[in-house]
């Protein structure tokens, strides 16, 4: 077992927990088990499955039409998941992506940068993995840990991070203008829930790969994180490259949400604008809906 590198993180979120503030503990230990924990968010439970499940599929109908169509126009679309550990961008790429082919839409997940990696241009490794003509990319975190979890662990300098701001509008718009659709999403989740959702990866085995030093580090730094992430949304949202904002407490309804931006981004033969529907605009925003 002591060679299984994730075990020895198994514990430890329950450990960070006492540490957690007291109404943030008070509102999971009372918590059952549909019920959403948010105070503020706009509903009290999840979504019914059933509703969640006929909703889904009609979605997932139109984004095989969308692949269809991209492989056969060359279209060329970049999503990046953003949101704090455990806001559910994992669980959301997998649904967009069940049943899309692995040829055309791929999961971009980068690792920690090597050493070559960190003497390049900070967006070069990134450019590597954008889409050729027909594909579609999907982004599990991306160029924007500079602003955040960089910030956050002082993985970079502020240097760096300013030289990331100065480039990051024109690196952007360059992609659009060379045709690339780049839909941008953050995935916002609680402080409750989060917690949650680690102590459920610790107590099962096949998520507890998922946990790692930054998700149990990261615990202490919550507001770090909060002003870290309120300044690059703000730093990079403009109307050519928007964020949409998601409040991701409830899963079934972000991930409703997340596809329908991405298909309301895109223009595609068979599309049913009916059927893709409006994302729901009490979960789905701009930064402004950030805590
Ligand atoms: P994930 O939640 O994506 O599974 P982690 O929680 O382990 O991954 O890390 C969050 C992000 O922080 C990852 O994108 C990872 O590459 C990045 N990261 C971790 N360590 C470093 C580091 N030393 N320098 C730069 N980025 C790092
Ligand atoms: C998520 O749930 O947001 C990711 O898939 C995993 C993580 O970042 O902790």
């Amino acid at each position: 077992m002591a060679d299984i590198p994730h075990l020895p993180l198994v514990g430890k979120i329950t450990e960070a927990l006492k540490a957690a503030p007291k109404e943030i503990r008070q509102i999971l230990e009372g918590a059952d088990k549909d019920a959403i924990l948010d105070p503020a968010y706009p509903y009290r439970e999840e979504m019914d499955r059933k509703a969640y499940d006929a909703q889904m599929d009609g979605l997932q109908l139109q984004l095989v039409r969308m692949m269809h169509d991209a492989v056969a126009t060359g279209k060329r679309l970049v999503v990046l998941f953003e949101g704090r550990d455990a806001a559910g961008k994992g669980g959301t790429i997998e649904r967009m992506r069940e049943n899309l082919n692995p040829r055309s839409a791929g999961i971009v997940a980068l690792p920690t940068p090597t050493s070559r990696e960190a003497g390049q241009w900070y967006f070069q490794r990134y450019v590597d993995w954008l889409p050729a003509a027909g594909e579609i990319a999907l982004f599990d975190r991306s160029w924007y840990n500079r602003g955040i979890v960089e910030r956050v662990f002082g993985f970079s300098t502020d240097q760096q991070r300013n030289a990331f701001f100065r480039q990051l509008p024109g690196f952007e718009q360059t992609l659009v203008d060379d045709g690339i659709i780049l839909v941008k999403l953050w995935l916002n989740v609680g402080r409750a829930e989060q917690l949650r959702r680690f102590l459920d990866r610790e107590s099962d085995p096949l998520k507890q790969w998922k946990l790692s030093s930054i998700d149990v580090e990261g615990l202490a730094k919550w507001d770090d994180y909060t002003q870290a992430i309120r300044d690059t949304l703000n730093l990079s949202h403009s109307p050519i490259v928007p964020w949409t904002v998601i409040r991701s407490d409830d899963k079934r309804r972000a991930r409703l949400a997340a596809i329908q931006t991405v298909l309301n981004a895109v223009d595609f033969a068979g599309k049913d604008t009916d059927a893709i529907g409006t994302p729901d605009p009490a979960i789905t925003g701009g930064p402004e809906l950030l805590d």
